[in-house]
């Protein structure tokens, strides 16, 4: 059988008057690209989630296909020609390299990809997210995977009952992709254990263990490691399939209800709560507070057939509201730590100048 690929590629190329959201001409010359490649391709969606604009590609060429990722960064390069000529905010500011060399990776914009043999009725969620990191996505998969109390499935679904692999990244080390494996149930404290530190392990998959199905695929893009200075945090994306042998739609989302505490935020150096989005949402004013959007969509023979908005609902207005009342508490704090992340994941360097001028002055007695 033959295996249906899903891409999902998103880059920040500029947006309007700030890091808010991409202008309408920005988005129409990354659709018109995509679309002059529909020989390639099967099917796409393109939208925004704040200033990251995402193209999601169905086809049957295999992940790290060479020219699938070249629709992309053809797109996102054609358009940052409109984003400069419109004097957008930060046009261009994920291209970090402008010869394609045959991967996307590496090259600024985040990638999630995942192959397999589609289902009869295919149910795929894939989750944008802007202002924030991709160890924001630790906490909801572990409660999804592997917190019976948040997620029912896992007791109920015969398949999952037999557990998921983790693969989990460094992301810390720059020279290549340095991953561990570990299996649910029995390595769950081992699991823990990295999640904990979302800035520096970060779930990469997770695989069904019975049969090594796909489930979860997150960009790991490392930024400002490629490009040796800060240019915004990785604002990540994630695949998710869902329903049977997997977990359901319902469950995969509802852990988003928790609207945690993320790194990202206004500079990419604050910690606020996640809130969950309507599907092209922009950036909000109010201190960049990290965001994550949700579709929810049905594939058929390789197409996107219907999708919907996962966090349009009465539910999630509730969570909003949840989430914005977080995000002003900890703003309480202003300055201080934890409302400011810790030293080494504030990548602006005056402060860090200031304070190593500072220790020179200090005395001991
Ligand atoms: P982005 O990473 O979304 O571009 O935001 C950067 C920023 O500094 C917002 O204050
Ligand atoms: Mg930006
Ligand atoms: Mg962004």
């Amino acid at each position: 059988m033959e295996k249906l690929t899903i891409s999902a590629i998103k880059a920040d190329i500029g947006a309007v008057g700030g890091h808010t959201k991409p202008s309408k001409e920005v988005l129409e010359e990354v659709i018109k690209t995509v679309k002059s490649n529909k020989d390639i391709i099967e099917d796409f969606y393109v939208g925004f989630c704040g200033d990251d604009i995402h193209i999601i590609m169905t086809h049957f060429n295999g992940i790290n296909n060479p020219k699938v990722h070249k629709i992309a960064f053809d797109a996102f390069l054609n358009a940052t020609e409109i984003a400069k000529n419109q004097g957008l905010y930060g046009a261009g500011q994920d291209i970090l390299k402008t010869a394609f060399s045959g991967n996307i990776k590496g090259m600024g914009p985040g990638i999630a990809e995942m192959e397999f043999v589609e289902r009869p009725n295919e149910a795929v969620i894939v989750f944008p997210a802007d202002k924030t990191e991709p160890g924001a996505f630790n906490l909801p998969l572990y409660y999804a995977f592997i917190e019976v109390s948040r997620s029912p499935g896992l007791i109920l679904s015969p398949s999952m009952r037999k557990g998921v692999k983790f693969v989990i990244m460094d992301v810390s080390y720059t020279e290549k992709d340095k991953i561990i494996e570990l299996y649910t149930p029995e390595n769950y404290i081992d699991i823990a254990s990295l999640l904990f530190n979302p800035h520096r392990f970060v779930v990469e998959s997770i695989w069904l263990r019975e049969n090594n199905e796909p489930i979860v695929s997150v960009s790991t893009t490392r930024l400002h490691n490629i490009a040796g200075r800060y240019v915004g945090k990785d604002d990540p994306i994630m695949i998710v399939r869902a329903q049977k042998p997997f977990l359901a739609t319902e469950e995969i989302c509802s852990v988003f209800a928790i609207a945690h505490y993320v790194g990202g935020d206004t500079r990419g150096s604050h910690n606020m709560a996640l809130m969950p989005v309507k599907l092209n949402s922009q950036a909000s004013t109010y201190l960049c507070n990290p965001m994550v959007s949700c579709i929810v969509m049905s594939i058929k023979n390789g197409k996107i057939t219907s999708y919907i908005d996962g966090f349009d609902d009465p539910i999630f207005d509730e969570i909003r509201r949840k989430a914005s009342e977080k995000s002003f508490y900890m703003r309480e704090q202003g300055f201080i730590m934890p409302a400011m992340l810790p030293m080494e994941e504030i990548e602006y360097t005056a402060l860090k100048e200031k304070i190593e001028e500072l220790e020179k002055k200090f005395t001991t007695r």
